[in-house]
């Protein structure tokens, strides 16, 4: 089992550290992962923290996504789910490392895997939060390995280079909830995306900024109608037929 994190750490916190720190210090290699992804201390950080640092020079090419711009999906994935009020994403942010710029991202202590994929069988509540953040960000790989299960209850979610594409491409083990309607919170966070991406943003257009910096146009535009879908059906989604809905292998 790899050191943990101390935890919790608030995101911002976290962030100031992460940016802060005058290295990253790799002090082991993620084995199972399918892009190089080292995890790293934090030279020089007030706080101890670990991060999961993945470089851009690291990535697996894929047919389906621009090569390089996984690291940035990572990124765009956190700011989302943190304008939306979600948290359900371990802070990450890019920055320079050993093998030069990545995604870091806070190395969360968490309950395991085994109790993912229990979570995951039991259509657990504490997931419902991520199966909307998914299908509002377009997951292409919401496996049960990529969900950790905190101590406290809440889970977060982690592996997002493969979001925010224009074509629908939800692969995900979260499919639970299909065709049931959202809550009255899950309708003021789809609302409140709606205003933050609107055409008049509710925050002056901040968020916009921040996202426009690591995905296209067009894939912000594609998630503004991904929310507007998913208003006007006020429920989540079903699987498409047209695309490989579940994710192999599945953890
Ligand atoms: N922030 C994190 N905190 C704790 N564990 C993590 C974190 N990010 C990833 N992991 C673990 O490391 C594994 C590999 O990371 P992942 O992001 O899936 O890499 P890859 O893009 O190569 O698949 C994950 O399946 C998960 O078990
Ligand atoms: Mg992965």
């Amino acid at each position: 089992m790899l050191p943990a994190t101390p935890h919790p750490v608030s995101p911002i916190e976290a962030l100031t550290e992460m940016r802060t720190a005058s290295d990253l210090l790799p002090i082991g290699r993620i084995a199972t992962a399918s892009n190089a992804s080292f995890l790293c201390e934090l030279v020089g950080a007030q706080i101890p923290l670990q991060v999961i640092y993945k470089p851009i020079r690291g990535e697996a090419p894929l047919w389906d996504f621009p090569t390089g711009t996984l690291a940035g999906r990572e990124v765009a994935a956190y700011m989302l789910s943190e304008a939306l009020g979600l948290a359900v994403v371990p802070p990450t942010l890019l920055r320079d490392g050993p093998a030069d710029l990545g995604c870091a991202q806070l190395w969360i202590e968490h309950e395991g895997v085994q109790r993912a994929i229990d979570l995951v069988n039991a259509t657990d509540e504490s997931l419902r939060p991520i199966a909307l953040f998914d299908a509002i960000v377009n997951n292409g790989d919401r496996k049960a390995g990529h969900l950790l299960p905190l101590a406290d209850g809440r889970v977060l979610g982690v592996d997002h280079g493969v979001t925010f594409a224009v074509e629908p491409k939800l692969r995900t083990v979260l499919w639970g909830w299909r065709s049931e309607a959202f809550t009255a919170h899950e309708r003021a966070v789809l609302e409140r995306g709606a205003a933050l991406l609107g055409d008049q943003p509710s925050d002056g257009g901040a968020i916009l900024a921040a996202l426009g910096e690591q995905i296209s146009v067009d894939e912000i535009a594609a998630t503004r109608a991904r929310i507007d879908t998913l208003r006007a059906a006020g429920c989540f989604p079903e699987p498409s037929e047209d695309w490989p809905p579940l994710p192999w292998p599945l953890v």
